[in-house]
């Protein structure tokens, strides 16, 4: 049972971003009050500019307006982060790169620019302002209530890859949102915190532009008033005009775990950034109900698919999942930590706690023919008690490499490294195993019940995959299902290659990451940009695709200007 697999998705990029961008500032974000001061002179004096471009509209509506049914007693305060050194730098030291190896790098990155930028122009072109480029058509939608999803998630993009004119160009369009309407009466609040205030926040840390920054507090209000309800937990929709009369919004009976999981990192850092502690004290709230339940769910250590915050109740509940529904709620826990730096303990218990339940029933080692020593995660029903295993991998579940990866660097934890890693191949591999170089959004394979010893065992495969009704003659060995066939343009798997490239420095994953992108940028490739791609098990020319671009944006880490080497805070020597 997998809901809301669409809606729950391109956040890791946001927060991978935000995340980074913090790094990066995080001397002047904490050491220099003045960023608070120049907001607020940009607040009282709307004319106040800091580059030409920019030509700030107010919004039609004044989010900051609304009085709040919920009142807490006192507001949680952003916690003080540990002494620098508490917190390790994550990034593996890189030996200097020879000529050859740059002339190689700097061709890959031109040809990824190259394709961004005939991405970009056709978004220009058909659909400037609109949340998405249809890109077999080339035609225009609103999806998430129209305030140009794909121009904002992509301002980061522009501006690493160093297209300051196009960049220029996209933040005059910003300047002009007007989040006082809406092309929805009802608001996604997990997609709008995730798409429009990440993606606002991301480039604001990136450009210092005032601008980006003055929207991002407006939409933070808006935020924030999705959480004017009788017990001040989050709605999972904002009826918009019930919202603006600044009625009490009615918090639903359950939801998707993932949508009020998937808060905190925005919030926290919209309140690093202005100073005002109020969007922190929200987030708070719902991570307290979730540090709470952590250990008596019906699988200790993990939160059910469903919960309700109606309730404050997360531990009611059978299935579980690391992918769709479920997967942002545990990527946020090890960013939170990195973001407040380690100055809330309980990210760090929450985290370890979820990765020890993880290690023990979502991950495992397929059965395949080449015996390759690989990961994959699952996902796990509890019934009447027991755990069992559901070895189905989802594409949206291929963040957890990374997310092994970058918790093992903090807590020193070398063997979840390792898991990283392999689960990171395990990913790699279901992309190669099919001739499309492309892997499917659902896919099953038969679990070894041991991890050290998976022997290849051919009637036992045909075994499993007679059990399924889904099962395609023509599936390479090794997999039972691909149960559904799309790629749909995620970017959970080569996110968590370029993750563990940072952080181990394997040269594989490099070569992993560009195998990927080939095949994307050319399964998907229409006249118009790149598309939603419906088989990915069987080669033709071209692909059956759907008039769908998925909204996000390209994997850059910016520990500096990306066309230089390698370079920026790495551990000890
Ligand atoms: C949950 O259990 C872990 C040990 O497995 C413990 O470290 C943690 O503090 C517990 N969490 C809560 C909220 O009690
Ligand atoms: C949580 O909610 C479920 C129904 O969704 C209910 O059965 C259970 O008793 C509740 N638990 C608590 C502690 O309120
Ligand atoms: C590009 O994709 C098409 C369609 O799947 C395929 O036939 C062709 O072999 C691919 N070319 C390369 C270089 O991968």
């Amino acid at each position: 049972m997998h809901l809301g697999c669409r809606r729950v998705r391109r956040e890791v990029v946001v927060a991978l971003i935000v995340l980074v961008g913090l790094w990066h500032f995080r001397d002047v974000i904490w050491s220099d009050p003045t960023e608070f001061e120049r907001l607020e002179r940009w607040m009282n004096h709307g004319a106040i500019r800091s580059d030409a471009h920019e030509n700030f509209t107010e919004s039609s509506f004044d989010w900051s307006s609304i009085r709040h049914s919920y009142r807490p007693g006192s507001l949680t305060a952003l916690p003080k982060p540990l002494p620098d050194d508490a917190i390790p730098p994550v990034q593996h030291c890189f030996d200097e790169e020879t000529t050859d190896e740059t002339m190689v790098r700097v061709a890959r990155l031109t040809e990824v620019r190259q394709l961004f930028q005939a991405n970009w122009a056709s978004y220009r072109r058909f659909a400037w302002g609109k949340d998405a480029l249809m890109p077999v058509s080339g035609g225009a939608k609103d999806q998430f209530s129209g305030w140009a999803a794909t121009l904002v998630d992509a301002l980061d993009t522009l501006w690493i890859m160093g297209l300051r004119d196009e960049f220029d160009e996209a933040v005059a369009e910003v300047a002009r949102i007007d989040f006082g309407r809406s092309t929805s009466t009802r608001v996604n609040m997990f997609e709008t915190n995730i798409r429009y205030l990440g993606g606002l926040m991301a480039a604001y840390d990136l450009s210092g532009r005032g601008v980006l920054l003055r929207k991002a507090v407006e939409l933070g209000n808006m935020i924030y008033a999705g959480f004017n309800t009788e017990n001040g937990m989050p709605v999972d929709f904002i009826d918009f005009e019930a919202a603006k009369r600044g009625d009490m919004l009615q918090v639903e009976e359950r939801v998707v775990s993932a949508s009020p999981g998937t808060l905190s990192l925005e919030l926290a850092h919209l309140s690093q950034l202005t100073g005002d502690d109020k969007y922190y004290d929200a987030a708070s709230r719902v991570m307290d109900v979730f540090n709470k339940g952590q250990n008596s769910t019906e699988l200790p250590g993990a939160w059910p698919m469903w919960v309700s915050m109606k309730h404050q109740n997360v531990t009611t509940g059978g299935a579980f999942t690391l992918g769709g529904s479920q997967d942002s709620l545990y990527e946020y826990l090890p960013k939170m930590h990195q973001l407040l730096q380690g100055g809330d303990a309980k990210y760090e218990t929450m985290t370890k706690t979820f990765l020890e339940t993880a290690d023990k029933y979502f991950l495992f080692r397929p059965m395949l023919p080449s015996g390759q020593d690989i990961l994959l995660p699952g996902n796990v029903n509890v019934i009447d008690g027991g755990a069992e295993l559901d070895p189905e991998t989802e594409h949206l579940a291929c963040f957890v490499g990374g997310m092994f990866g970058l918790a093992g660097k903090l807590f020193d934890a070398p063997e979840d490294v390792e898991r990283g890693a392999k689960l990171t191949s395990g990913c790699v591999f279901a992309y190669r195993a099919f001739p499309t170089g492309l892997m499917p959004e659902r896919l099953d394979t038969a679990p070894c019940a041991s991890r050290s010893r998976c022997p290849w065992n051919e009637v036992l495969w045909m075994q499993e995959r007679d059990a399924r009704a889904e099962w395609q003659q023509h599936l390479p060995l090794g997999f039972t299902t691909a149960k559904d066939p799309r790629y749909i343009l995620r970017p959970e798997a080569i996110e968590s290659v370029f993750y563990m490239w940072r952080l181990t420095g394997r040269v594989e994953f490099q070569e992993d990451a560009w195998d990927m992108f080939r095949a994307v940028a050319n399964g998907t490739r229409t006249e118009h940009a790149n598309a939603a791609v419906l088989d990915v098990t069987r080669e033709a020319n071209p692909l059956p695709m759907e008039d769908y671009m998925e909204v996000s944006d390209a994997l850059v880490y910016p520990w500096r200007d990306p066309w230089s080497p390698i370079a920026g805070p790495c551990e000890s020597p």
